[in-house]
C-alpha cells in the first residue's frame, strides 16, 4: 500500500490543504499545534470513519468554516497496483477504484476498507502509525505495561474478551446447572407406578360419578311423572276444594240467614206485647177541657179579689180623711173656720164636731164591711182547685199515647224485615242445594292424592341424596385428575430438568475445553510473540546498528536484552535503548501486517524522537532514512526538529495562519531529493 495524497477540507485546523506523498522518506515539519498530526489522522478518519479521530462529528470542522461548508477528506492510495480513493464527509463516503466507485456510504464504505486491507482501524493504527510519546511510553514503562501493550496491538486482548466471555457463559452454565441440581434433589421422584395407580383409582371414581348419573336420570324420569299426577290431582283437589268452599259458605250463609229470621220472629213477639190498646184520645180530650175550666175559674176568683182590694182600700182611704177632719176641728175648737165657706165655725162647731164623728162612724164601718169581702174573696181564690194536677194527668195521658204509637210503628217495621229475610232465607237455601250438588258432581280422589304427595317428597329426598353424592363423586374425580395430572407433571419436568442437565454438562464441558484452549492458545501466542518479535527486531536492529547488536532478544519478561556476537551487551545507553524500542515497535508492525496477508509497506511515526538529545535524534533520523531505503516504501515522519530537514527525501512544513488561524502546507524536497 502506498499513499499518494490527502486532502483536507474544513478538517479540524486545516481550511483545504493538499498534501502529496512520493516514496523514501517524507518529513512533516511544523510548529507545536500547526496541525501535523491532524494530516495522518484525517487519512485514518477518511478510511475508518469518526472513530478514527479525536473529537467528534461536531468538533472535527474547521472552526473559520463558512456557513454551509463540509468536512470532506480524500485519501488516495495504490495498492496491488490498483489506485483507489476514498472521499469521506461527516455522513457520506465513497470507495473509488479507478474513478469507478466500489463502495458507496459511511458504513459500506468501512466494511469495504477492512475488507481490502485486512485490518480493522485498532490493527491498522497499530502497523502504520506509531503515535505521538509512544516510544517513550514504552521505554519508561515496566515489562508487565510492556506485554499488555504488545497483546493489545497483536490484538491479542480480544482473545482475552472472548475467553472471558466463554468464562463468563462457563459460570452462568455452572449456577443454572447447580439450580436444576437443587431442584432435582429438593423433589421427590415420581414413578410411573404411582401414576398407574392414581389412574386406577381415577377410573375406580369414574365408574362411581357414572353409577350415580344413571341413577340420576332414573330418578328424574320419575320425578317428571309423579310431578304430572301431582300436577293433575293438584288442580282436581283444587276445583273440589273451592267446590268445597262454595257449599260450607252457602251452609253458613243459610245458617246466618235463618238465625235472623228467628231473632227478627222474637223481637216482633217483643214489640207486639209493648203495644197498648187504651183510648187516649178521649181522656186528653175531657182532661183539657176540665183544665180550660180550672184555669177561667182561677181566673175569675182573681178578679174578685182584686175588686174587693180596691174597695177595701178605697174605704180605708175615706176613713183616715174622715178622722184626720175630725182631728182638725177639735184641734182648732170653735174659733176654727168653715173648711168649705171660710167662715169661723162659732156655735155651729159643736154640730159640725158630732156630723164629722158621725161621718167617722159611718166609714168605720164601711171599712170593716169592705175588708170582710176582701178577706172573703181572698180566701175564694186560696181555695180554687189545683191546675198541677190535671197538667200532670195529661202529659202522662200523652206519654202514653205516644208510646203506644211508637210500639205500633216499630211491629210494623220488623213486619218489613221478617218479609225480607224470609225472602233471603229462602234464596240462600236454594243456593245451597245448588253447592250441594256442583260439590257431588267434582271428583277428586284424596286418599290417591295423599299417596302421591308423599311419593313425591320421597323422590325428592332421592334425588337430593344422588345429587349430592354426584357432586362429591365428581370432586373426587376432580382431585384424582388434578393428582394424575401433577404427577404427570413432576415426571415430566424431572425429565427435562434431567435432558437440561444432560446438555448442561455436555455445554459445561465444551466451554471447559474453550476455556482451555483459549488459555493454551494464548500462551501459545504469547510463547511465539517473543521469539517473533525478537527474530524481526533482531534484523531491524542489525539494518538500523550496522550489525553492531547481532542480536535482539525479548524476554521471558519482556524485558529486551541485546547481544553483540552472542555476548549480551550488559548496559544499554539511552540511545541504544530508544533504538532498541524503535527496532521493537517495527517489529510490532511487521507481525501485524504479516498477520494480515500484506507487506509493511509505509510508517507514519508522529514525534518518535521523545527525549533523545540532537546526537541521537539524529541517529534515529539515520535510522530511519535507512529503513526507507532499505525496508518500507514510505517513511513518514512527523516532527518540529529542523534537523530533519537535511535528511528526508521530501520535506512537508506545516504552519498555521495567525490571522485565519488555518493551517497549510508546503512542500519541498529534501537535499537528498534535490540532489
Ligand atoms: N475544528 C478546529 N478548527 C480549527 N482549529 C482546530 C480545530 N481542532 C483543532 N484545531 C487546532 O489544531 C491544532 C492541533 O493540531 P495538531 O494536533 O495536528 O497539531 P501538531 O502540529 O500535531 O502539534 P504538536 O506538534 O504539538 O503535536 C491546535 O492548534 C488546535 O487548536
Ligand atoms: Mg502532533
Amino acid at each position: 500500500m502506498r499513499i499518494e495524497r490527502i486532502e483536507l477540507k474544513n478538517f479540524r485546523g486545516h481550511r483545504h490543504t493538499e498534501v502529496d506523498l512520493g516514496a523514501g522518506m517524507t518529513a512533516i515539519l511544523g510548529e507545536n499545534g500547526s496541525g501535523k498530526t491532524t494530516i495522518p489522522e484525517a487519512l485514518i478518519w477518511a478510511l475508518y470513519g469518526s472513530r478514527a479521530a479525536r473529537g467528534n462529528n461536531d468538533t472535527i470542522l474547521f472552526w473559520g468554516a463558512e456557513k454551509g461548508e463540509k468536512v470532506e477528506v480524500k485519501a488516495t492510495f495504490v495498492l496491488d497496483g490498483e489506485p483507489y480513493t476514498v472521499a469521506r464527509s461527516v455522513k457520506d463516503a465513497t470507495v473509488f477504484r479507478d474513478s469507478t466507485p466500489v463502495a458507496e456510504g459511511a458504513g459500506a464504505t468501512v466494511e469495504f476498507i477492512e475488507g481490502l486491507l485486512g485490518m480493522s482501524r485498532e490493527e491498522f493504527q497499530a502497523t502504520y502509525f506509531t503515535g505521538q510519546k509512544e516510544l517513550e511510553w514504552l521505554r519508561d514503562k515496566g515489562p508487565a505495561d510492556r506485554a499488555r501493550f504488545l497483546g493489545k496491538v497483536m490484538g491479542y486482548d480480544k482473545l482475552k474478551d472472548a475467553q472471558k466471555a466463554v468464562r463468563t457463559e462457563r459460570n452462568n452454565a455452572r449456577s443454572k446447572a447447580d439450580a436444576i441440581e437443587n431442584l432435582l434433589s429438593s423433589e421427590q421422584p415420581v414413578s410411573e407406578e404411582e401414576i398407574t395407580a392414581a389412574k386406577a383409582k381415577l377410573m375406580g371414581a369414574l365408574t362411581r360419578a357414572k353409577g350415580l348419573d344413571d341413577a340420576l336420570t332414573t330418578a328424574n324420569t320419575k320425578a317428571e311423572e309423579t310431578k304430572a299426577a301431582m300436577a293433575e290431582l293438584t288442580l282436581q283437589r283444587k276445583s273440589w276444594m273451592a267446590a268445597r268452599d262454595e257449599f260450607r259458605s252457602a251452609e253458613a250463609s243459610k245458617a246466618q240467614a235463618d238465625e235472623l229470621l228467628v231473632s227478627l220472629k222474637a223481637q216482633r213477639e217483643q214489640a207486639a206485647a209493648n203495644v197498648d190498646h187504651g183510648d187516649y184520645s178521649t181522656q186528653i180530650e175531657s182532661t183539657e177541657k176540665d183544665l180550660e175550666l180550672t184555669r177561667n175559674e182561677i181566673d175569675v176568683r182573681k178578679e174578685r179579689r182584686r175588686e174587693a182590694e180596691h174597695a177595701f182600700q178605697l174605704a180605708e182611704r175615706q176613713l183616715k180623711d174622715a178622722e184626720q177632719e175630725l182631728r182638725v176641728l177639735r184641734e182648732q175648737g170653735s174659733g176654727g173656720r168653715c173648711r168649705t165657706c171660710g167662715q169661723v165655725l162659732g156655735d155651729s162647731w159643736q154640730e159640725s164636731v158630732r156630723r164629722a164623728e158621725d161621718k167617722v162612724t159611718h166609714l168605720t164601718h164601711q171599712r170593716d164591711t169592705k175588708e170582710e169581702v176582701y178577706k172573703g174573696a181572698q180566701k175564694h181564690f186560696a181555695d180554687a182547685p189545683s191546675l198541677t194536677h190535671l197538667e200532670t194527668a195529661l202529659a202522662e195521658l200523652r206519654g202514653k199515647q205516644r208510646a203506644s204509637e211508637t210500639a205500633k210503628a216499630t211491629l210494623q217495621t220488623i213486619d218489613t224485615h221478617i218479609e225480607s229475610a224470609a225472602k233471603a232465607a229462602d234464596l240462600k237455601t236454594r243456593i245451597l242445594e245448588q253447592a250441594r250438588a256442583d260439590l257431588s258432581t267434582v271428583t277428586f280422589d284424596e286418599e290417591r292424592f295423599d299417596q302421591l304427595s308423599m311419593d313425591a317428597a320421597r323422590v325428592t329426598e332421592t334425588l337430593r341424596s344422588l345429587n349430592a353424592d354426584l357432586l362429591d363423586a365428581t370432586r373426587t374425580v376432580e382431585r384424582l385428575e388434578a393428582k394424575v395430572s401433577s404427577l404427570r407433571e413432576a415426571l415430566d419436568r424431572r425429565a427435562k430438568l434431567e435432558t437440561q442437565r444432560k446438555e448442561l454438562t455436555q455445554n459445561l464441558a465444551v466451554l471447559d475445553d474453550t476455556d482451555r484452549l483459549f488459555t493454551e492458545l494464548r500462551t501459545a501466542l504469547n510463547d511465539r510473540l517473543r521469539p517473533e518479535l525478537s527474530e524481526i527486531a533482531t534484523q531491524v536492529i542489525a539494518e538500523i546498528t550496522d550489525g553492531r547488536f547481532t542480536e535482539f532478544l525479548l524476554d521471558e519478561d519482556y524485558r529486551i536484552r541485546l547481544y553483540d556476537s552472542g555476548r549480551e551487551v550488559p548496559v544499554i545507553s539511552g540511545g541504544q535503548e530508544d533504538m532498541a524500542n524503535l527496532a521493537l515497535r517495527i517489529a510490532v508492525s511487521t507481525l501485524v501486517s504479516e498477520r494480515s496477508g500484506r507487506p509493511l509497506s509505509f510508517l507514519i511515526l508522529d514525534e518518535v524522537f521523545g527525549s533523545l538529545d540532537a546526537g541521537r535524534q539524529e541517529a534515529v533520523i539515520d535510522v530511519l532514512r535507512q529503513l526507507s531505503e532499505d525496508r518500507f516504501e514510505q517513511v513518514i515522519l512527523i516532527t518540529h526538529t529542523e534537523t530533519v530537514k537535511d535528511l528526508a527525501d521530501s520535506v512537508i512544513l506545516v504552519d498555521r495562519d495567525e490571522k485565519t488561524g488555518a493551517s497549510g502546507v508546503t512542500t519541498g524536497f529534501g537535499p537528498r531529493e534535490a540532489a
